[in-house]
């Protein structure tokens, strides 16, 4: 299917790797012209590689140009990061936003300055880019933002409060604006991941096998044998799902929280 988004702009924010890479990935496929925020160089350096080689072949099998794939090193968690962006791309017709999850822990150790930066991180931010580049695309009459939240949204993990926390602010305020915005074209749409195989996935079972003593292997087994799909997700599934609800046939669906979980919430 053609998405009908070749030579749209994209700003991909976390896009260096793990899902926001994906949708990165997935949009140039489609032709986009893509930006991808991150705060570590090098590693930006080689997703930007990759991407132009996929660019260059979808231009070939299209008979077009590449547009381009733009790097920021930034923290987008930071308003000096997000005016660097903002002054480098001015205008954009997809946000898609993203960034590292808090860390998970008992609430009694959280300070309140610990709440302030995971409200900072995955509420505030997320609100801060699309307020810098929500007119512009109700000017043009099209405009996709995308948040990717988590499943924790609609199935809070005990352990994970400050996300549970920053993003149920977030998805609370997206759901207003999201019926304010498509009138003019503009939707909002949250991804909300269940466990898909990245490097944070790792990073957390790794932690969670040093806690409990067991091997890293014995708690993946454990979490599969749980698991409805008997697998994890994988990257390039959500960044596909970004990808359409981009598209200009997803003009409808707005004011959705899209859990991608392989059925794991026990809810219909
Ligand atoms: N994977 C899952 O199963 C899962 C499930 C539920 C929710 N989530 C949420 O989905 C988001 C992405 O997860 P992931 O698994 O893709 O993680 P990942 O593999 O660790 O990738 C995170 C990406 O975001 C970038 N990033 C992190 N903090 C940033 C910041 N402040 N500014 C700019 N870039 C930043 C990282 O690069 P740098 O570190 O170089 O900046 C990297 O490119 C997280 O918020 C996570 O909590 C993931």
């Amino acid at each position: 299917m053609d998405l009908g988004i070749s030579g749209k702009k994209a700003l991909v924010c976390g896009a260096s790797q793990g899902l926001g890479y994906a949708c990165a990935q997935s949009l140039v496929n489609e032709g986009v012209e893509v930006v991808i925020a991150a705060r570590t160089l090098v590693n930006l350096q080689q997703a930007q590689l990759a991407l132009e080689q996929a660019q260059l072949q979808w231009a070939q099998k299209n008979h077009s140009k590449a547009v381009g794939v733009h790097i920021q090193c930034v923290d987008v968690t930071t308003q000096q990061g997000r005016e660097q962006i903002k002054s480098t791309h001015p205008e954009i017709d997809i946000l898609v936003t993203n960034a590292g999850g808090p860390a998970s822990g008992d609430f009694r150790d959280w300070t309140r300055s610990d709440w302030l930066d995971a409200l900072e991180a995955n509420m505030l931010s997320p609100i801060e880019l699309i307020k810098a580049y929500i007119d512009p695309m109700i000017s043009k009459g099209y405009g996709r933002i995308i948040n990717i939240t988590s499943s924790a949204v609609k199935s809070p993990l005990p352990a994970l409060g400050l996300s549970n926390g920053a993003r149920a602010g977030l998805t609370g305020f997206v759901a207003g604006l999201a019926r304010q915005s498509v009138a003019n074209g503009v939707t909002i749409n949250n991804l909300l991941p269940g466990t898909f195989e990245t490097d944070r996935l790792r990073a957390n079972f790794t932690h969670q096998a040093n806690a409990q003593g067991v091997p890293y292997d014995r708690v993946i087994q454990d979490r599969l044998d749980k698991h409805p799909a008997k697998r994890f997700g994988q990257a390039h599934e959500l960044g596909q799902a970004c990808a359409f609800l981009c598209g200009v046939h997803s003009g409808y669906i707005n004011g959705q929280n899209l859990l991608l979980d392989g059925g794991s919430f026990l809810g219909s």
